[in-house]
């Protein structure tokens, strides 16, 4: 069974001095049974986000680690420093790979290192406009499957409870949403690269989450896709009303698949 992850990436947004109580409110109008809830602040404020949700069933995130484990990198942060800071990463965000030039096989290594440092991955893919409306959608998310994670223990990465969010590039702060089917049509894609990886059935136990734009009045359209198991939410994640809303239509999926 997939559980139903909501995970908030906050992006460049918040200060060490405001997210604990962004986090607070956020968690205590978000508590749904059957709902894992991710939030990831930048940095500097993952200390207060944990202190913040200390005794709420909400995990931190980071949303970057560096592929190297330590060296000559200024300003950068290895996996290991977020011992006790975060559990969750999120990987390979399209914004990562168009604004600090990430490539494919460095989000390899950076799973190879979110693993060794305990932290749940979260490994974003997604197409560019142009690539959509040439058709080529499946085929570049797939190479971006491919390059991160072909060579790597498929049994490693799902004990380490790998979830792969699809973000079309071209619907991320846009306002531009996905459709609810469009999304769905590419989970199953990403599950059929997984198995032509050699995943066999755990490519079903894999969470596919979708992400761009989400609000809470567009989730109901993924939500309702048997094979979307959550969203990775942007500039909504910022708006308490606008999670606690996301996280209540999450609740009744999770209802609806058996789960909480
Ligand atoms: P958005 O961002 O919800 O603001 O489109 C999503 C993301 O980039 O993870």
């Amino acid at each position: 069974m997939r559980p139903i992850v909501i995970a908030a990436n906050w992006k460049m947004n918040t200060t060490p001095a405001d997210a604990g109580g962004l986090a607070r409110t956020i968690a205590s109008r978000t508590r749904e049974p059957g709902v894992t809830r991710v939030i990831c602040p930048p940095y500097v404020s993952l200390a207060a986000v944990r202190d913040a949700l200390a005794g709420e069933d909400v995990a931190v995130g980071a949303q970057n680690v560096h592929h190297e484990l330590a060296g000559a990198y200024t300003g950068e942060i290895a996996a290991p420093m977020l011992a006790g800071l975060a559990s969750w990463v999120i990987l390979g965000h399209s914004e990562r790979r168009a604004y600090a030039g990430e490539t494919d096989a460095q989000v390899g290594a950076k799973l190879d290192r979110a693993l060794a440092a305990g932290l749940r991955p979260i490994l974003c893919v997604g197409e560019v406009l142009a690539d959509r409306e040439a058709g080529r959608a499946t085929e570049v998310v797939d190479a971006q499957l491919r390059g991160a994670l072909e060579g790597r223990d498929p049994v490693a990465l799902s004990a380490a409870g790998l979830v792969i969010a699809y973000e079309p590039v071209w619907a991320i702060g846009t306002g531009r949403n996905a459709r609810g089917a469009d999304a769905a049509a590419m989970a199953d894609a990403i599950r059929a690269g997984l198995r032509s990886l050699g995943w066999g059935g755990s490519a079903e136990t894999v969470p596919v989450l979708y992400g761009g734009s989400v609000t809470s009045a567009n989730v109901d359209e993924f939500l309702t896709e048997p094979a979307v198991d959550g969203a990775l939410v942007g500039g909504a994640s910022l708006k308490p009303d606008e999670m606690a809303g996301i996280v209540a239509r999450a609740g009744l999926t999770a209802r609806a698949r058996g789960l909480g």
